[in-house]
Parts: structure tokens; C-alpha cells; sequence
């Protein structure tokens, strides 16, 4: 059976962890989050390729089939090297412009936005991609590296985060946008608070549910047609499995949020 390592800078991932067993026929995967680390969106590019190289190196020792780097930062910072020096498959994430710019646009709304932690932002990846795709510069590009904090410490809907989401959009012209593309998967938690700032009917397209089908692809996997069994799934924090009730419990709890929301 297929073993699957996830990882991320912190709880973010869990988002792609959380689709993958809603989709996927019961592999079994190992998550890993670098807590010791987060946040990943405000540090150097080669910090990151360092900590990335030393999770694959773990969790490919742990078993793992096939890599899926389930942070939009990690894949723009390390992806290329990873690749280069494991020889297993490594699944990456993106901001998903391409399908976003595709979206018919409508009178007075055809601009997308891009959000995501400052190094995605940053970083020639994804500049790279919109060079490819968005000849009539219709992207604009927002960073938003509190909700990476707000989410590690379990604040989702609080008047902290709701205060900083105004204060971040408040030069935004929210009704100009087509699409909004949530390019951090820790922004997934909040993307009932992002809704209520948006016109209705604005598209919000992020890469979840395209990274799993990618690794269904892989590891020739049935999509699940009906919710699959329970997978077994380790735990790691930085290098130490996680066997506290407490934490796996917090891990539990934001399952359960995530399958309210999806
Ligand atoms: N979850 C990560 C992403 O998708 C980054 C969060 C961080 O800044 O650590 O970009």
C-alpha cells in the first residue's frame, strides 16, 4: 500500500492532508509539520531548502512512496532542488493563476488575486508563471503571513483576524476581482472570513483538490467515490512523532473544522 509524506511549515497542510483522505482509496500517510520552524513565508529561500531537504531525507527513511510538499512557500523555494537530488516523486503546490485567469471575466471584473506569504510572492517561480499566463496584467498580488500565525495558534474566526483582514484589504477593490486565489494553504481555514470580503459570486480557486488528483495520478490511486475508510496517519513535529492525547486531539479538531467547511 501506498505511503504518502506530507509536509509543511506547521497545521497548513492539513488542509491538503485533510483532502487527500476525503478523495483518495486509503493509503497511508505520514504528516509532518516543522513547527521548530513556522513560519516559512517570512524566511530566506535557501533556509527553507535546507529544512526541506532534511524532511524529505526523514520521511523518506519513515517509508514514504512519493512526497507531496503540501505548502505553496516550500514548493517555490525547494521544489526544483528536491527534485533534483531525491529520486522519489515529489508533489509540489501553486497559486492556481492559470485556472483563475481562464475564468470568463465579467464586466468591470476581470482581475485576479494573488494571496500568499511573502516569499511565494516573491519568488521567480511564481513570477515565472504569471509571465506565462496573464499577458494583460490582470494579476495583483497581496501577502497576507499574520493568518500563517493566526492558524498555529488556533485563531480562526477571532476579532484579531478579522481586524487584520480588514486592515490588509483595505486598498483593495474588492468588487474589481474575477477570481481570488489563496496561495498558502494555511489560508484555506480562512476562507469563510476571506468570502465575507468579497462580492458574492467571486471565484476562489486555490490548488487542494488538483495537488490530490496529481497524486492519484502518481500512485495510480481510485479517487473515492463514497468517504473512504479511516487511512492510518503518523504524525511528526520537527523530526518527533506525535503521540501526546493533547496534540492529536488539536490535529482532530482541525479534521473536524475542515470537513464542516468542505
Ligand atoms: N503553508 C505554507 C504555504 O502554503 C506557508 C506558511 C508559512 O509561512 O510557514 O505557503
Amino acid at each position: 500500500m501506498a505511503r504518502i509524506g506530507f509536509f509543511d511549515s506547521g497545521v497548513g497542510g492539513i488542509t491538503v492532508l485533510h483532502e487527500a483522505m476525503r478523495m483518495l482509496e486509503a493509503p497511508e500517510y505520514l504528516y509532518y509539520m516543522d513547527t521548530a520552524h513556522v513560519p516559512y513565508g517570512t524566511k530566506t529561500a535557501e533556509e527553507i531548502r535546507a529544512y526541506a531537504a532534511d524532511i524529505v531525507s526523514f520521511l523518506r527513511e519513515k517509508g514514504a512512496d512519493l512526497i507531496v510538499i503540501a505548502c505553496n512557500t516550500a514548493t517555490s523555494a525547494a521544489a526544483a532542488a528536491l527534485r533534483e537530488r531525491f529520486d522519489l516523486p515529489i508533489v509540489g503546490m501553486e497559486p492556481a493563476v492559470k485556472p483563475a485567469l481562464a475564468l470568463t471575466p465579467e464586466e468591470g471584473r476581470d482581475r485576479v488575486l494573488v494571496l500568499a506569504t511573502p516569499l511565494t510572492l516573491r519568488e521567480q517561480k511564481l513570477q515565472d508563471l504569471i509571465a506565462r499566463y496573464d499577458a494583460a496584467h490582470r494579476v495583483d498580488l497581496l501577502a497576507l503571513p499574520e493568518l500563517v500565525t493566526f492558524a498555529e495558534e488556533g485563531q480562526f474566526d477571532t476579532e484579531a483576524v478579522r481586524a487584520y483582514l480588514c486592515e490588509s484589504l483595505r486598498e483593495t477593490e474588492t468588487e474589481r476581482y474575477r477570481a481570488v486565489v489563496p496561495g498558502c494553504t494555511h489560508f484555506r481555514y480562512f476562507l469563510p472570513l476571506l468570502k465575507e470580503r468579497f462580492p458574492e459570486g467571486t471565484a476562489f480557486i486555490d490548488g487542494t483538490e488538483g495537488t490530490v488528483r496529481r497524486i492519484a495520478e502518481l500512485l495510480q490511486l481510485p479517487l473515492a467515490e463514497r468517504a473512504p475508510a479511516p487511512a492510518k496517519v503518523t504524525y511528526y513535529d520537527s523530526g518527533r512523532e506525535i503521540t501526546e492525547e493533547d496534540e492529536l486531539r488539536r490535529i482532530a479538531a482541525l479534521q473536524e473544522q475542515l470537513g464542516g467547511l468542505f
